[in-house]
């Protein structure tokens, strides 16, 4: 095979463009955000922008001096001083990465960094705009990062990237969270009433189902959402916040009969339910149910196994229940047909007694009120 080159040149300026209404390019009062998904790529670079066509990238981007412009992966040299009063940052994220979750974030921020024990670079971001109170907040969530994220490790795998961290966005300016390759960037709504570990597990549970196993089409986006909110449930489970059972039946009990989660095929959700209860709660009951059936040591194999085959590459529903059935040794045909692909609330085998919420309901309910609605 012959290798060539190709290069792109290419100007624009992107918070002018408008898309059925639309700017995923953000202008904040002291910089930008290009953050968005499906859709961003294209509001900044050219792209084959699907998530099956991934690559590795290096970002390099010139700002005036004092403003932190942030991005993928790690630094591959300390940002240099142009002439002008510009600033050029270097950022370099080293394994196969989908256009949607190549981020920059460029402001005024506070940084902290660390290095994990494996010896990957920590690097958090906090924006100078928030008020004290929603930054120690913040704080007290996102230096979490490297703990949860080991902990994740012993549940789905090694942490498949080179880095991690988090970037807390100015108030008022990012309405959700998103699982940005190797370091996610989150609204400052989700530390409204203190911290929030629930959503920095939800988003780094995503650089193993999201990211890492990339959706084939964004059909199957269940995978990715389901995964990452079943995540939170294992996160409340070890914290003696409430098991995952728990939350199904809350759950279970308290959507109503008509609500869009039940009327909706989670395999399937269409684009008005992308982002809908559907892909995230029942996707993650999905997901308890098939714990159930199978029982912890095949479920949680299941879960390394997935991470492992399909790392940096993507993946279907079908190739999931596919692997499900191979190392269970059970026929799950009646379980996913119902859970996944039937438009109508799943019957249980026994009735449930009336829930309460578990104690880890106030940050699970508030991360998924802020990722479903935007
Ligand atoms: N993947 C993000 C998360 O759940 C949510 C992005 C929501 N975006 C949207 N356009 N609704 O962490
Ligand atoms: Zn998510």
């Amino acid at each position: 095979m012959p290798r060539f080159t190709i290069v792109v040149q290419y100007s624009g300026v992107p918070s002018s463009k408008v898309a059925a209404g639309f700017t995923a390019w953000t202008r904040t009062p002291d910089g930008a955000l290009a953050i968005g998904e499906p859709q961003i790529a294209w509001w900044w670079y050219p792209s084959n922008d699907h998530p099956s066509d991934k690559a590795t990238f290096d970002v390099s981007v010139s700002v005036p001096d004092g403003v932190e412009a942030i991005s993928n992966g790690v630094q591959p040299r300390p940002p240099v001083r142009e002439t002008l009063g510009y600033t050029r940052w270097s950022w370099r994220s080293l394994k196969p990465q989908a256009t949607y979750l190549t981020f920059l974030t460029v402001g005024q921020y506070d940084v902290t960094t660390d290095t994990t024990a494996d010896g990957s670079t920590v690097y958090n971001a906090y924006s100078q705009l928030l008020t004290p109170d929603f930054r120690d907040a913040a704080k007290a969530s996102v230096e979490r990062t490297a703990e949860i994220t080991d902990w994740e490790s012993t549940v789905f795998g090694p942490f498949p990237f080179e880095a991690r961290g988090g970037v807390v966005t100015p108030p008022g300016t990012l309405g959700f969270a998103l699982e940005n390759q190797t370091r996610p960037n989150y609204s400052s709504a989700f530390f409204r009433r203190g911290s929030n570990t629930s959503v920095v597990v939800h988003e780094n549970a995503h650089q193993w189902f999201g990211d890492s196993v990339s959706v084939r089409n964004w059909q199957n986006i269940w995978l990715n959402e389901g995964f990452a909110s079943y995540a939170e449930w294992l996160w409340s489970e070890k914290n003696d916040e409430g098991t995952a059972q728990e939350i199904f039946d809350y759950l279970y009990a308290t959507y109503p009969d008509d609500a869009a989660i039940w009327t909706t095929a989670p395999a399937d959700p269409g684009t008005a339910e992308l982002f809908g209860d559907a892909v995230y709660d029942r996707g993650a009951m999905t997901l308890h149910q098939l714990r159930l059936a199978v029982g912890d040591d095949d479920f949680f194999t299941i879960l390394r196994t997935w991470t492992a085959e399909h790392k940096y590459g993507n993946a279907t529903t079908e190739e999931f229940t596919a692997l499900a059935e191979k190392i269970s040794g059970q026929d799950l045909d009646a379980l996913f047909q119902a859970w996944l692909y039937t438009p109508s609330k799943p019957v249980l085998a026994a009735s449930l007694a009336a829930p309460v919420a578990p104690k880890s309901w106030a940050q699970i309910s508030q991360t998924h009120t802020l990722l479903h609605e935007h």
